[in-house]
């Protein structure tokens, strides 16, 4: 396995790779890497004849400084289990000067109202911090075809939206959410969850899947009140948004209309870590 810290030594090999017609997949990470990342570099194995995996915790997509502080470093863990599924990876561990120059800003995007609901909501700036990185990432490694985890799914669509409106000729692949066995998403957040935390975060998509039973049999309003309530009473997690969307738009859903797919999305605290999650609910 290759490791890289500078991205003029990666861009030579990958000129060579390039000239030669190699399909060139990037999986890109902010390490504590677990079983969902590397389901996306398996997938990046499947149809890419070289992969590259970025490790770098993107300072500018981080609204809340204890939280970027906080976030999970662990480069030889994620070396290690990289390693272990082929020896063939190219692994690019930059620094913030080596991306961003000196000035570590994020740029500022129109991505047409995707960002201004839920996650943007939120967590002000961030996909603004997404966006530069995620532009960054593909300009240095040139990708062919790029991974993402459908658990991010409003990234997932933004970053959609970023290929578009930079005309940027790369492939944008959503894969399925990969869970614990408890139904949990994985995430590099759930690392810093106590074991009651854990084992409570699982009533995350245990919502998600009784809405999705439960699609089309009761207005928007009285689902969210439901689930207001169900989270009321939790004595683990604080909800802090619940909503059913467009999948393409994610505006939120006014009326079931013929054709259209549907998402459900939670926010919720358990303690100090945030965690996220959706789910498909017509397809
Ligand atoms: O999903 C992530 O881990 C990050 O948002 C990404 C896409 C690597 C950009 O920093």
């Amino acid at each position: 396995m290759q490791v890289f810290k500078e991205k003029k030594v990666l861009q030579k090999l990958l000129a060579g790779f390039k000239s030669d017609k190699k399909v060139i997949g990037l999986v890109p990470t902010m390490g504590a890497l677990h079983q969902g990342h590397l389901f996306l570099v398996k997938e990046a194995i499947k149809t890419c004849d070289k992969v590259v995996i970025s490790i770098f915790v993107n300072p500018t997509q981080f609204d809340n400084p204890k939280d970027l502080e906080k976030y999970p470093r662990n480069l030889e863990a994620d070396l290690r289990l990289l390693e272990e599924i082929s020896s063939d990876l190219i692994v690019f561990t930059p620094n913030a000067v080596e991306l961003y120059g000196s000035q570590i800003k994020s740029e500022e995007f129109d991505f047409n109202g995707l960002d201004k609901v839920m996650e943007g909501k939120h967590r002000s700036g961030h996909f603004n911090g997404v966006g530069t990185i995620v532009k960054l990432l593909f300009n240095t490694v040139k990708p062919d075809k790029a991974f993402f985890g459908e658990k991010d799914y409003q990234q997932l669509q933004i970053i959609r939206k970023l290929t578009e409106i930079e005309a940027m000729p790369v492939e944008i692949i959503g894969c399925p959410i990969l869970r614990e066995e408890s139904g949990l998403a994985r995430s590099s957040r759930n690392e810093r969850l106590t074991p009651k935390q854990r084992e409570n975060a699982a009533f995350i998509y245990k919502t998600l899947q009784e809405i999705k039973n439960n699609f089309g049999t009761n207005s928007a309003d009285n689902i969210q009140k439901w689930i207001e309530n169900e989270f009321k009473n939790h004595p683990f997690l604080e909800l802090e948004y619940f909503e059913i969307s467009e999948a393409k738009t994610l505006q939120k859903i006014t009326n079931i209309k013929e054709g259209e797919q549907y998402r459900a999305f939670i926010a919720a605290y358990a303690g100090e870590v945030r965690l996220i999650d959706n789910i498909a609910l017509n397809n």
